[in-house]
């Protein structure tokens, strides 16, 4: 029953459907305990060891817990920029001992790097829009965050946000930031934006220094990223609920806890200075961030754009696509347990001929949730995007929802009345290069099978995940636009050494040579490899025993090869990549090496001050990264 042969490799989506389809007679009536019996004897893991995809062409690097960023052999990696870097007119050098003030710290490349994207100029100059999510207090402060001032909390809110820096290719072939370029600019928690779309201007946006909901100070959780055809970056707001507390007793609302507030200092102490982030005296001020947030990096003066119509959430990457009726799509995933992935549909369709017309097709539209279906046992199926405007599928007055600013504002809730599937916390979304299929990171879970309204079930098929898995879908006929698509896991992570014959041995292209957990960051090159950046335990115990340090992995998603490509410093993650356009240099981003008590000085060595920092990797033939 189990024979497939190697032709039986799949060799598109619609043979790994198919695939399925036979499997189905094998799983029904099979518990999930049985199902980890079908990944671990499944035949596929053979013909995916033997495999030799013709898009990877690098030999792959071990698990590894040394505190250094490894690359293949005949790679090379140097740090491109680090956090405290001067990028602005009169910026000091980056000061270890972390006594720099906040002025400072506003002229220098924030912390924490994360989503970034790359606007080439020319052959030689490129604009690299990163960033900063959030900051390591430990670091960041000689005093480690136990006596924060106001000038501190400044200093924290200025190593927030994008950095936007102009690279140049020296004759080496290697790219350096240019210090002096005027693009250079940093975008903090307290630069000016407007809100807009059809939330903008709702009485639920309005503020006692903003009465006309309309102009907001900064963005916050800068967490990943998009970017789209007419030259603007997207930078997506994750986390910002975590920089709010109240100095008074607040009742909280049920929309404010589904967001994640909470009346408590969960530790910024950023209320303590800055009364906008306190609960009890500006409750409004929360829902003015969540936003998917629009920047011209070619216009340093550009006020960015808040695009409410995108949905507030907590916002890992915004995947944009032309479809081919000319529409925009974006794909988002809702970083939280049990939340949610949308799509948004612009209401106009782009231009490839005048990109000012282009200027504002995130201003209105459609937005979707994702509605999963598949039979018991199942890890593919069919599924549904449901539409989040008001008036339709149960969502008006009688459901909570006065307006479509209110369905936006919360659009978490307008996606549980609708019905959207909860997911085990959906990162990053990749559109792959023939346009024809979608790939989503679902990190983790541990509410999975735990809560109610987390079942286990489809594309979540284990309970308590704490590997994670990657779902792809594909748009029925290639249509983005149309509501109807059909899924499978295109890998579930796992440990075959540590559990080798249950559910979290991890699928048939999981082995011993490539485990990892926790996928987070992912991208396509141009070549169609999917870049896959993890950020997950590096315990290298128990059950992460043998998968070492945070990692980046690169997939053929035809054959189902996963290779692993680099490994990252002690305490890090890895999190955004941006190529070239002549692919021959990769940018990837070590975030927060050091972290949890782990002991790092990367990237400078010796007993220094550990930094996040954005790698340049080259080949040392100069050839096609990955090739
Ligand atoms: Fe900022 Fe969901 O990672
Ligand atoms: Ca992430
Ligand atoms: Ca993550
Ligand atoms: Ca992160």
């Amino acid at each position: 029953m189990l024979e497939i042969n190697k032709e039986d490799t799949p060799s598109d989506f619609e043979t790994l459907i198919e695939q399925g389809l036979s499997r189905r007679s094998l799983l029904k009536g099979m518990g999930t305990s049985a199902l980890g019996l079908f990944f671990a004897a499944h035949p596929l893991s053979k013909a995916i060891a033997s495999a030799n995809s013709a898009l990877l062409g690098f030999r792959a690097v071990p698990a590894s817990t040394a505190d250094n960023f490894v690359v293949p052999q005949g790679y090379v990696a140097k740090p491109l920029i680090s956090w405290g870097d001067p990028i602005l007119p009169g910026a000091p050098q980056f000061d270890p001992s972390g006594e720099q003030n906040s002025a400072a710290q506003a002229r220098q490349f924030g912390d924490n790097n994360d989503g970034m994207s790359l606007f080439p100029l020319s052959e030689t100059r490129a604009l690299l829009a990163v960033n900063n999510e959030y900051i390591n207090k430990e670091y960041l402060y000689p005093h480690k965050g136990e006596a924060i001032t106001a000038d501190d909390v400044l200093k924290a809110q200025y190593a927030h946000g994008v950095s936007i820096v102009e690279i140049r290719k020296r004759r080496n072939g290697h790219w350096q930031v240019e210090q002096s370029s005027t693009f250079n600019r940093r975008i903090n928690v307290a630069t000016p934006m407007q809100i807009t779309g059809p939330a903008a201007g709702h009485p639920l946006l309005r503020t006692r220094s903003d009465d006309s909901g309309r102009s907001a100070l900064g963005t916050v959780g800068n967490c990943a990223n998009g970017m789209t055809p007419w030259g603007t970056y997207l930078t997506c707001e994750e986390n910002f609920q975590y920089y709010f507390a109240a100095s008074s007793p607040v009742e909280l609302n049920a929309m404010q806890r589904r967001y994640g507030l909470v009346e408590e200092d969960e530790g910024s102490h950023w209320f303590l200075h800055d009364e906008r982030f306190d609960l009890s005296k500006h409750p409004n001020e929360t829902n003015r961030f969540g936003w998917v947030v629009e920047v011209d990096p070619q216009n340093p003066a550009d006020v960015p754009r808040k695009r409410t119509a995108l949905g507030r959430m907590a916002h890992e990457n915004a995947e944009l696509v032309i479809n081919s009726d000319g529409h925009v799509v974006v794909y988002m995933g809702d970083d939280a347990r049990g939340e949610h992935i949308y799509k948004f549909v612009s209401q106009d369709r782009y231009n490839p001929g005048n990109q000012r017309d282009n200027r504002n097709l995130l201003e209105n539209g459609t937005l979707y949730v994702a509605r999963f279906h598949a039979e018991p046992g199942e890890l593919h199926g069919t599924g549904e995007w449901i539409e989040l405007s008001h008036g339709k599928n149960g969502l008006g007055v009688d459901s909570g929802f006065a307006d479509q600013a209110a369905v936006l504002i919360y659009v978490r809730a307008a996606a549980t009345v609708v019905g959207g599937t909860t997911m085990d916390r959906p990162e990053w979304i990749a559109v792959h290069p023939d346009n024809h299929s979608v790939f989503c990171t679902l990190t983790n879970n541990r509410h999975r099978g735990v809560r109610e309204n987390q079942p286990v079930d489809g594309p979540n098929p284990r309970a308590e995940n704490h590997y994670g898995q990657i779902v792809r879908w594909q748009p029925e006929d290639g249509n983005h636009n149309s509501d109807q698509f059909v899924w499978d896991l295109f890998v579930i992570a796992g440990n075959p050494m540590v559990h080798p014959d249950t559910l979290y041995a991890g699928s048939a292209n999981v082995n011993a040579d490539n485990m990892f957990n926790c996928p987070d960051g992912i991208g396509f090159d141009a070549d169609g490899r999917l870049w896959i950046q993890t950020d997950g335990e590096f315990t290298n115990d128990g059950d992460f025993l043998g998968m070492g340090n945070n990692q980046m992995l690169c997939a053929d998603t035809n054959s189902g090869e996963i290779r692993r490509f680099a490994t990252g410093p002690k305490g890090c993650e890895l999190t955004g990549l941006a190529f070239t356009p002549d692919k021959r240099t990769m940018f990837v981003g070590v975030q927060h090496p050091g972290s949890e008590g782990t002991i790092s000085h990367f990237p400078s060595g010796g007993n220094s001050k550990p930094r996040s920092t954005v790698m340049m990797i080259q080949r040392e033939d100069g050839g096609v990264i990955g090739t």
